[in-house]
């Protein structure tokens, strides 16, 4: 084929490319090394010697329309491919947003982060146990060794002989007792899940609380109430009271159930405190001499005072919920009263 034609074959054939793929095979066809016009090329030995330099010319003429032609096809499909991908990709602002709805605080983590916060702010520190925890700490280190009558009202999950699933927070009093240097005061809150065998309607298998634990020379039972009143008060309002009433637990010695005057009647009785104006939300005491024992303190130079708060029991007098398991059943239909939107 001569220069001419081979401009007339690649112009046809260009006229039909319309993707760049196609554009790319032809420029491979024409003008790479082994392409149609590297052919003209090579024919040069065969023209007469006085016509070889206009021959030489034409052929570099067709080289560069080509090549030019090639780009300006390329420059249009390459914008021609972007606009269409523009077009695709246009966003709708007029259009209505998905709609995601944001959770809510959960109310028994909203009272464990309300408590913590005031005893934070009083210089606790926040200590934490393990919810699989071994009968040492559960039981024999709180002054409650093994047939201990009191174990019956704990009765719980055994994995094995010696570990269990912890049926207070109290252990953690032990470790951080066990744990600490024995020269500095002890100020720890350990709020967490913990595990017995109940089940009725305001009994559940699992359920939260929050311990408390001040270990420290001179430390008396009015620093415990003075404590726990002032705690009362941040959490559930200046005008509220408390009462002790004495108790027992074995590992504290005097033991006393702290109530709070009804956060719903202000103590005048009514259905919620069952006509009593007061509810009954924590169980407390001066550390028992054989727990400080026990952990290597001498209960002749240290005190402390500890208390257990059952926070369930609080939420639902707060807010009246019928039975414990709404609280741990994740139903959305109870979940979402508590939004604040
Ligand atoms: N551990 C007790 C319970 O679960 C509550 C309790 C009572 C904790 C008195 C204390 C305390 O730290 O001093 O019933």
């Amino acid at each position: 084929m001569n220069i001419e034609e081979i401009k007339e074959e690649y112009l046809s054939e260009i006229e039909k490319a319309n993707s760049l793929d196609e554009v790319n095979e032809i420029k491979n066809k024409y003008l790479s090394k082994k392409g149609k016009v590297s052919e003209l090329m090579g024919k040069m030995k065969d023209i007469v010697a006085d016509k070889k330099a206009s021959y030489g010319q034409a052929v570099n003429t067709l080289k560069t329309f080509i090549s030019d032609h090639l780009d300006s096809i390329k420059d249009n499909l390459e914008t021609k491919a972007l606009n269409e991908k523009l077009e695709r990709e246009t966003i709708d602002v007029t259009m209505p947003g998905k709609n995601y709805s944001a959770a809510t605080k959960h109310p028994l983590n909203k009272l464990v982060d309300d408590i913590s916060e005031v005893f934070v702010g009083l210089g606790y520190k926040v200590a934490e146990g393990p919810e699989v925890e071994k009968d040492l700490y559960n039981f024999e280190m709180l002054n409650l060794p093994k047939d201990h009558p009191a174990r019956d009202m704990q009765d719980t999950f055994y994995v094995d002989v010696n570990t269990l699933l912890r049926t207070h927070t109290s252990p953690v009093q032990a470790r951080t007792m066990e744990a600490s240097s024995k020269d500095e005061p002890i100020r720890i809150i350990c709020p967490g899940k913990v595990f017995r065998k109940d089940d009725d309607a305001t009994h559940s298998h699992q359920f939260m609380q929050m311990e408390g634990l001040v270990i420290g020379k001179n430390v008396t039972m009015s620093d415990l109430k003075g404590t726990l009143d002032y705690f009362m008060k941040q959490v559930f309002g200046q005008d509220k009271t408390i009462r002790f009433r004495s108790s027992y637990f074995p590992f504290t010695e005097p033991s006393v159930e702290v109530d709070v005057s009804c956060t719903s009647c202000g103590g005048k009785g009514c259905n919620l405190c069952k006509g009593s104006g007061w509810m009954e939300i924590l169980g407390a005491g001066m550390v028992h001499p054989n727990v400080l024992r026990m952990s290597g303190f001498d209960p002749e130079v240290y005190q402390g005072f500890a208390f257990g708060i059952g926070l369930d029991r609080i939420i639902m007098l707060q807010y009246g919920i019928d039975d414990i398991k709404r609280i741990y059943t994740n139903d959305l239909r109870f979940l979402n009263q508590f939004r604040r939107d």
